[in-house]
């Protein structure tokens, strides 16, 4: 779903003015810092990436990753931060001028976050036990379609933007998709997880 950006960049940008998406949180950064143009970012335009290396060639940390017994997706693609996630991690590590803080997202450290970067498919689902993990591609998200078109990645990843939206409308705290901060009920988790 991303390839065509760089292409489409202009015309997008006048049809997210029009429609007034905005960038919440991240107001003062430039389209450019995380999608590719060519004028931009020759290289990685060429080298077929799909998101702006701008911030990862200083190189990331090696993160120590999730994992728990009851994990089943430990086994599988999990890997080092890619997509999105590695793209949010280029600023979040805190090499990004003003990321300090809460800002600055797990450090070196995602084990004591939600997992990300390993595929979500009907597979995982059926593997997880007690039905508690629901099927990505037959349950709605409430954002108008699946949660594997909602939600994933073009490879059906779980990723940052999972549970963050980078041009929603910003009227939910901290970019999310989903209201969050409401126990069991809590509107974000129950999307995907049966609790
Ligand atoms: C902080 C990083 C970031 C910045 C800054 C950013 N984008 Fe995005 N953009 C993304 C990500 C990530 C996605 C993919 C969304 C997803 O996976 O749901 C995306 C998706 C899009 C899409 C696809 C439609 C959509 O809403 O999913 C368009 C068009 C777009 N961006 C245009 C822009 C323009 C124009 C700007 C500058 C005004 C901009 N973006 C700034 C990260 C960013
Ligand atoms: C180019 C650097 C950069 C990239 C890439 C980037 N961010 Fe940020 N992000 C920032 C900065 C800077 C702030 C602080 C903005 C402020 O407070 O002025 C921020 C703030 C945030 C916040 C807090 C916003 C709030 O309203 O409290 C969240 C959540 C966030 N980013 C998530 C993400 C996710 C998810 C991605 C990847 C899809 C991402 N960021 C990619 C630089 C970046
Ligand atoms: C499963 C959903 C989920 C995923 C995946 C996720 N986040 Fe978040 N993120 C949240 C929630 C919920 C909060 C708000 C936490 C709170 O308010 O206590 C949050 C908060 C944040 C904040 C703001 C911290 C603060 O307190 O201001 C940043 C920055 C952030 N996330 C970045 C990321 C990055 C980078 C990734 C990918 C490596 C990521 N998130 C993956 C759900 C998620
Ligand atoms: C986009 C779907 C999605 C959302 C939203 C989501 N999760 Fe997850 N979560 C998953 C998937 C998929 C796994 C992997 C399950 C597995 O392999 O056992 C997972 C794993 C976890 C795990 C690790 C379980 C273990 O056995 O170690 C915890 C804890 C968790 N999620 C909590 C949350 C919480 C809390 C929220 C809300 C802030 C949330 N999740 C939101 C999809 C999601």
């Amino acid at each position: 779903m991303t390839r065509w950006l760089p292409v489409c960049l202009v015309p997008a940008l006048l049809l997210l003015i029009s429609a007034g998406t905005g960038l919440a949180g991240h107001k003062k950064l430039k389209c450019d810092e995380c999608h590719i143009t060519h004028r931009s970012d020759a290289a990685a335009f060429q080298a077929g990436e799909t998101w702006s290396t701008r911030h990862v060639t200083d190189g990331l940390p090696t993160f120590k990753l999730y994992s728990s017994p009851s994990f089943d997706a430990l086994n599988t693609d999990i890997s080092q931060p890619d997509g999105t996630s590695k793209l949010c991690l280029g600023c979040h590590d805190g090499s990004y001028p003003s990321i300090t803080g809460k800002l600055r997202f797990g450090g070196s450290d995602l084990s004591r976050t939600h997992p990300v970067s390993f595929t979500y498919d009907s597979s995982l689902a059926a593997r997880v036990s007690r039905n508690r993990l629901r099927d990505p591609n037959t349950t709605l998200s409430g954002l108008g379609g699946t949660i594997a078109k909602d939600m994933l990645d073009e490879r059906s990843k779980l990723q940052c933007t999972s549970c963050h939206d980078m041009h929603g409308k910003g009227t939910i705290p901290k970019m999310l998709r989903f209201r969050f901060g409401q126990g069991t009920n809590d509107p974000l988790c129950r999307v995907c997880h049966n609790m």
